[in-house]
């Protein structure tokens, strides 16, 4: 999704702006730009393409000034182009904008702006908000009463920064992520952290609906009716600052490279909550899960662990559709929301409606910082560090490593759950993935592939094929395995592959009947198992493990081979096309 950045100090601000805008990179785009304000005017550059690319072209980082914005945009209003790109200046140039989210009522007050002969160049919505700052700069001359008014005409959801023509930094939130990074010499505002994290780790997180102004004496802070605001600082963990790839050729591979150590960590830093959240499950009358994407993948896993090793009845919902079903929540009811970055827009709006029929709400997040942990009445940790590769790796183990928990104490050590001896696991298929990297070659020139499990291992199978698709970009589907000869098997022939999750378990049977079924059609296939078997063209040996236990190693080598296959196909592993890290619109 979108980023936006604005610093004001006494560096020169474009250097400090891009590397800002590099360190977000993760978090997906597909323009950059910058602006400064230097000797009473504001200079713009953008243009389309990744940070380092546009600045090859342009030198974002050579405009010169210490106030300035940058952004970089994941298109939703408007084609991929440079006019389309970041920072939007107003019509007389005055102000210029960054933007993140969406204004859905745009088209009316562009309209109501242009009859009034303020021009616009580009196609989004977010010009609109230069405009609309500027007419009301135009008429009161005071930035905060420009910004109030502003900010009482959007539909929508925003956080943006604006540069004024005196060097003003304004900006504002509405569910949307905003933080001020603070500095003895000056301040950043910025949709994460890693804006700013190698300059200072002090932060104020701005509630929603809030505002602030920054210029060179200070920062002000007010509510979106005018009231001044306070916020403690807070010290940001250090950990956050461990963005660096280290030796690790991307950071797909390094965070599949951490999972022995972070689902160590799972929940440790929110010890109390995790029992809290774990005695609501147990006393709760109607139990929900959410999450989008691998998140819900997690959820399905939740609902297999629970009923089986803890009796307990649970749904999982994707988050996009909650809007769509009527009559899930109740007083009664719980929902647990799981989400990495905690600032998915359908886990946010599927928050808003559980809260709204008076559900609790309990969270399963990496950022403890994010807007769902404030929409939550209690949020567990992932822990895991901050996850830089588009796809997520290591957040869907320490997912799992949560549910693990919750289940282990629900049916009071049933699970038989060891924790050292997954990571030990973990790290001899990381350590030992030789064949892994040769069956990536094949990969390369297919285009249909098939994950294939049973029972807790196909939301295993959904994971795995979520992962083919983001890193290789093929069609990739996950299949229950009795499912097979009702439909699926038609698609069998000699061009396919198939990979067959399947451990030693109570499902190792059947599911090794299913590979025969397919193996028969002349499909190739992938066994992922601790027991050899000559159906298998291609093994790959996973060591044995309690029975309970195998989700959470068995995606490891999917999450390998996705990988490595990426780099055979040459594309980028770490920021996979058309996709961002954070999906903060709907
Ligand atoms: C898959 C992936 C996405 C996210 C989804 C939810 O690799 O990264 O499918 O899982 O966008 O994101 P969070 O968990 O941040 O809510």
């Amino acid at each position: 999704m979108c980023s936006i950045i604005g610093y004001i100090g006494d560096e020169p601000a474009a250097p400090v702006l891009v590397k800002g805008l590099k360190r977000m990179e993760y978090r997906g785009y597909d323009s950059v730009g910058v602006a400064t304000f230097s000797g009473n005017q504001i200079s713009i550059r953008k243009g389309v393409g990744k940070v380092m690319e546009v600045n090859n072209r342009v030198k974002l980082d050579t405009l010169s000034g210490t106030v300035g914005i940058g952004h970089t945009r994941w298109a939703t209003h408007g084609g991929v182009t440079d006019i389309n790109a970041h920072p939007h200046p107003s019509s007389s140039g005055n102000i210029a904008i960054v933007h993140n989210g969406i204004i859905e009522n745009y088209v009316e007050l562009k309209k109501e702006l242009q009859e009034k002969e303020y021009t616009f160049k580009s196609e989004t919505d977010s010009e609109v908000i230069a405009n609309l700052l500027q007419y009301n700069f135009d008429q009161t001359k005071e930035i905060k009463k420009s910004v109030m008014q502003t900010v009482s005409k959007f539909k929508g959801n925003f956080a943006f920064v604006a540069v004024f023509e005196n060097g003003t930094l304004a900006a504002a939130r509405f569910h949307e992520p905003l933080i001020v990074g603070i500095r003895k010499d000056g301040y950043f505002v910025s949709s994460d952290v890693l804006g700013f994290i190698e300059y200072t780790d002090e932060v104020i997180y701005p509630d929603n609906r809030e505002c602030l102004i920054i210029n060179s004496s200070g920062i002000q802070m007010f509510d979106f009716d005018g009231n001044q605001v306070q916020h403690q600082i807070t010290k940001i963990s250090k950990e956050l600052a461990d963005t660096y790839k280290g030796d690790y050729a991307h950071f797909t591979l390094k965070e599949i490279s951490e999972q022995p150590v972070t689902i160590m960590r799972a929940g440790e830093n929110t010890k109390l909550e995790l029992d809290l959240l774990t005695e609501f499950v147990k006393h709760a009358k109607n139990l929900y899960v959410t999450g989008s994407g691998t998140s819900y993948n997690a959820a399905l896993v939740a609902k297999h662990l629970l009923s089986k090793y803890a009796k307990i009845k649970i749904e999982p919902i994707i988050s996009s559709e909650v809007q769509f079903s009527s009559n899930y929540f109740d007083h009664q009811s719980i929902l647990i929301a799981l989400s990495q970055s905690g600032e998915s827009a359908d886990v946010l709006e599927a928050v808003n409606i559980a809260k709204k029929d008076g559900a609790k709400i309990i969270s399963i997040t990496n950022i403890m910082t994010s807007s769902l942990v404030h929409a939550s009445s209690i949020s567990v940790g992932l822990n895991c560090g901050p996850e830089i590769g588009v796809a997520a790796t290591k957040s869907f183990t320490s997912q799992l490593a949560i549910l693990y928990k919750i289940t282990d104490k629900l049916c009071e050590g049933r699970i038989g759950l060891d924790f050292g001896k997954v990571s030990e696991v973990m790290k001899t298929i990381i350590s030992d993935h030789s064949k892994i990297k040769e069956i990536a070659k094949k990969l390369k020139d297919i285009s249909d592939i098939y994950v294939l499990g049973r029972g807790i291992h196909y939301p295993i199978a959904l994971e795995a094929s979520l992962k083919l698709k983001e890193l290789i970009y093929i069609h990739a589907e996950g299949l229950p395995g009795g499912e097979l000869k009702h439909g699926p098997l038609a698609l069998m022939d000699s061009s396919v592959y198939v990979i067959i999750i399947n451990p030693n378990d109570s499902t190792y049977v059947d599911t090794l009947s299913s590979a025969h079924e397919i193996k028969a059609r002349g499909a190739k296939i992938i066994g992922i198992s601790d027991k050899p078997n000559d159906v298998y063209d291609y093994w790959i040996e996973i060591p044995s493990i309690n029975e309970a236990l195998y989700p959470l190693i068995e995606i490891i080598p999917v999450q390998l081979l996705s990988y490595y296959a990426a780099l055979e196909k040459n594309t980028d592993p770490d920021y996979p096309r058309n996709l961002a890290k954070s999906v903060t619109v709907k």
